[in-house]
């Protein structure tokens, strides 16, 4: 089984995709990782994130085997990866890792932006979640303080806007839910409310009660 998490920053589909692919077995692949390291990367060589040659290059020489996540957590990289993810190049040079993670039995979860409509259009389950701004931007605030780092509701919010638009509007690739995607709107549920939201969905699906 495949399934194709998509979705906004902080929307839930993460931790969603986490548990769904120890619930079933599957592997799990964080697809948002690979724009982050190909970032760090280009900043750690001293060159900005729009420089479409080095980040090329720099995403064609990843090692995809090891990431530290920790380290492609940190808000530079963070507004770096949205920038380099919307260079063509880039996600070219992603694309067909991704695509045979995807298709390695026993089946895998691959959570990011462009998994239900570019990277694994026929996956069995497509969930898009999503959560209003406003709820997003208090739970990335929980999460930075959590991680010890200082984080203003107002500018994380404000960054979490610009990231939207940005991941949104350009041309490769954007941010959009699959037309046979599955809504899944979190801004009223907690995190163990969400995941088995996620699980009555991909099982209703299986069964043959909801249309993939
Ligand atoms: O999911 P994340 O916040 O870790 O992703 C970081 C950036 O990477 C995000 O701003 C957009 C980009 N991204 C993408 O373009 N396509 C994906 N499948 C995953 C992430």
């Amino acid at each position: 089984m495949i399934v194709a998490i998509d979705g906004p920053a902080a929307s839930g589909k993460g931790t969603i995709a986490k548990r769904v692919a120890a619930l079933y077995g599957l592997h799990h692949l964080d697809t948002g990782l690979l724009y982050r390291a190909v970032a760090k990367a280009v900043l750690d060589a001293g060159y900005p994130p729009d420089d479409v040659a080095q980040a090329t290059a720099a995403a064609i020489a990843l090692d995809l085997t090891k990431f530290d996540e920790n380290a492609l957590k940190t808000p530079a990289i963070t507004e770096a990866s949205s920038v380099i993810a919307a260079i063509p190049q880039v996600r070219e040079a992603l694309l067909d890792y991704q695509r045979a993670f995807a298709i390695r039995p026993p089946g895998a979860v691959l959570d990011g932006r462009d998994v239900g409509t570019v990277i694994a259009p026929g996956a069995d389950v497509k969930l898009f979640v999503a959560a209003t701004p406003e709820v997003r931007a208090k739970r990335r605030v929980l999460e930075l303080k959590a991680r010890g780092e200082a984080a203003d509701e107002r500018e994380v919010l404000a960054d979490l806007l610009r990231r939207d638009e940005r991941d949104s509007r350009r041309t490769a690739a954007p941010l959009k839910a699959a037309p046979d995607a599955h809504l899944l709107d979190t801004t009223h549920l907690g995190i163990d409310a969400a995941f088995r939201a996620a699980v009555d969905i991909i099982e209703a699906v299986r069964t043959g009660r909801k249309r993939r």
